[in-house]
């Protein structure tokens, strides 16, 4: 062979590779099931968890503990909006279509998370000069657009995350200053529209203790309800801390709250960061997960308990937190079977 041969070889073998490369990290590719899975423990209700796309592809213990333990997941990120339509005209459904799949391959109920939300929206949607009538356009698109896609495959919708602030206004984002209060109606109607048998839910925090927050968030809803808004139910996202967390009382006295409207009511982001001489957090973190897991058990329309992460490796609020239910090595921790426990048997 020429020199020259060679060389157009050698270039068209790196040119390969590289295609190659690039195909087995594209975005959307499956995320491949590890062999000889046990079965999650039978619970009564749907157990879950947040699933972190990097995670899901990079740690094969974070997997495994996800998926031999979890019958419901939740997208951390994959579904929000910046996500899936990071332009006005793109649509990404790859990650989270890879999500759904792995979902529904391993029998796990899928809750989307989130529609409409302040945060996490592409800069085209938060920084854009809007009409009303432009932001009513691109809010509808966007939802009936991302419903539509998953019909069928996901099981209930966090239709809008988080409206309200601390002192219980309605939070001051991009979709309440240019459309009012309203735009909550408006997203509830669409998402129903483009999936009628999704169970469509409001999302809030920091709602599980008693003060204006909590009576603003009960406010809302019964609002919606009032005007025939197609809500479902209500899910209460509980991030608290070992040292710091709602009573069962507490927690019994919103969640009977919001039932006794006609609504479901879920634990969707449930974390307890350990604070305080490692062994006593260590138990008081799972008296947190226990406490919450039986509030939810004993209401008959607490249709779901969710926890915000898997192992404290990939936990949203940092491993040094160590607020997940597995520690950064992926084992479990006392929490876990103390939440078990108090959730019931299926
Ligand atoms: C968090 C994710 O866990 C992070 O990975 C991301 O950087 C920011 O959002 N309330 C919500 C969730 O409804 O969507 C948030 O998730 C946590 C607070």
């Amino acid at each position: 062979m020429s020199r020259r041969a060679v060389t157009v070889f050698l270039l068209l073998l790196i040119a390969v590779l590289i295609g190659v490369g690039l195909w087995l990290r594209r975005p959307g590719r499956p995320i491949p099931i590890p062999s000889h899975l046990r079965h999650p423990a039978a619970l009564a209700r749907p157990f879950g968890a947040a699933v972190s796309i990097p995670a899901a592809r990079a740690d094969s213990t974070y997997l495994r503990d996800y998926l031999e333990t979890f019958t419901s997941m939740t997208p951390e990120n994959a579904m929000k909006w910046d996500a899936v339509q990071p332009d006005r005209d793109s649509w990404e459904f790859g990650e989270a279509d890879a999500l759904v799949t792995l979902a529904r391959k391993t029998g796990k109920r899928v809750r989307g998370h989130t529609l409409v939300w302040g945060t996490q929206l592409p800069a085209w949607v938060a920084g854009g000069h809007w009409t009303p009538a432009q932001l009513r356009a691109v809010l509808v698109d966007h939802v009936r657009t991302e419903v539509a896609h998953f019909r069928g495959k996901v099981e209930s919708w966090d239709v809008v995350n988080e409206p309200l602030a601390n002192d219980g206004r309605l939070a001051g984002d991009v979709f309440l200053r240019v459309l009012g209060p309203s735009y909550i109606d408006l997203a509830f109607r669409t998402a129903h529209a483009a999936d009628p048998h999704a169970r469509l839910f409001l999302n809030e925090l920091a709602g599980e203790l008693p003060g204006p927050k909590q009576d603003a968030l009960v406010a809302l809803v019964a609002g919606l309800r009032r005007r025939g808004v197609p809500i479902d139910g209500v899910g209460l996202e509980d991030h608290t801390e070992s040292t710091h967390y709602p009573r069962p009382a507490q927690l019994l006295t919103i969640l009977r709250r919001l039932t006794s409207l006609g609504l479901d009511v879920e634990i969707t982001e449930l974390d307890v960061a350990l604070r305080g001489p490692p062994r006593l957090a260590l138990e008081h973190q799972a008296e947190a997960y226990a406490a919450t897991a039986r509030a939810c058990a004993a209401v008959p329309r607490c249709t779901g308990l969710t926890v915000w992460g898997v192992t404290d490796r990939w936990s949203w609020l940092g491993a040094q937190a160590q607020a997940d239910l597995f520690d950064a090595r992926g084992r479990p921790k006392p929490a876990l079977a103390a939440l078990r426990r108090a959730f019931g048997r299926g």
